[in-house]
């Protein structure tokens, strides 16, 4: 282990220089993966922008319904067009989403669990689901938390791990999701870290938080990154967040309460789509958005 005396703050992140291993297919660090890898990633990757929508309404594993997401069946259904992606758990999929809904759409499943909002220390997981059940659910990815600097640190890595040896066999990729919590900072430092580290773990894709300094966190990670939307905030700043993570350089949003929680979930999907893939500024997908409610008679 390298000595941690000394460290250089930073030494040049090359932010006008694109990422160099990337001849022969368009998803970051993915030039080494094999075709199935390369399939599931093309279903998640929108060939054209290279970005994905995803929706996220995986939130009832630790929270239950408490989420502000009463009704999987009647919600989630609606938003489907409006996404690439679905991540959620198996129970939430199977029991509530009919698959002729889906289409073509990704699956991101929830893989790993164990706490629940009434603990003290969220950072406590397992690996819960296993490759062969990730098979049968037709997972694009498998999302796996992990906890940087948590008391879980060990085991949410070890977890990642053995999810990345497991995925490997049947090619599929693995999602790694950095968590913030009580015990977990929310600065650049942090997220260059987790990120970093999950990456090289074998994670091939990551999600995280906006942060200062944003760009410099995408450069330094060799997979694409998504942003989850993290708790409610009024539409026109979330479609703000959306554009800045965009354009500096995120692949796409994982998004959750600000999409689920609005007054206009469809909408407001709708938006955050001509964001992602459409290359609208934030004011433009709000006037969108608004146009969208409020509709000329
Ligand atoms: C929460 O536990 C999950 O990881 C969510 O998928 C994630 O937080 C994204 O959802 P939101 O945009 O609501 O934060």
């Amino acid at each position: 282990m390298a000595d941690l005396e000394g460290l250089k703050v930073a030494k040049n992140y090359y932010l006008d220089t694109p990422f160099q291993n990337s001849n022969g297919f368009y998803v970051k660090g993915a030039n080494a993966l094999d075709w199935g890898m390369k399939k599931h990633l093309s279903r998640i990757f929108d060939a054209k922008s290279g970005n994905t929508v995803m929706l996220a309404f995986d939130h009832g594993y630790f929270m239950g319904s408490t989420s502000g997401l009463e009704r999987l069946d009647i919600e989630i259904p609606k938003l489907i067009p409006n996404v690439d992606v679905l991540m959620a758990t198996r129970g939430g999929l199977r029991d509530c989403i009919d698959p002729a809904l889906i289409g073509n759409k990704g699956i991101a499943l929830r893989a790993t669990s164990g706490s629940s909002m009434l603990d003290e220390d969220l950072s406590h997981e397992i690996l819960a689901v296993d490759a062969q059940e990730a098979v049968k659910m037709n997972a694009d990815c498998i999302a796996i938390q992990t906890f940087i600097g948590g008391d879980g640190q060990l085991s949410s890595l070890e977890n990642l791990s053995k999810a990345v040896n497991m995925a490997q066999q049947y090619s599929i990729p693995v999602l790694g999701v950095v968590a913030v919590g009580k015990q977990m900072e929310r600065t650049p430092k942090f997220f260059k870290l987790a990120t970093r580290i999950l990456a090289e773990l074998g994670a091939n894709i990551v999600k995280t938080y906006n942060c200062e300094n944003f760009e410099e966190v995408v450069a330094a990670c060799p997979v694409p990154i998504v942003v989850a939307g993290g708790k409610k905030i009024p539409e026109r700043d979330a479609l703000q967040l959306a554009y800045d993570v965009i354009s500096k350089g995120a692949n796409g949003v994982d998004m959750g309460r600000n999409i689920f929680q609005s007054l206009h979930p469809f909408e407001m999907s709708a938006a955050v789509r001509k964001i992602v893939h459409e290359g609208a500024t934030a004011e433009e997908a709000y006037a969108f958005y608004e146009d969208a409610i409020h509709p000329v008679q």
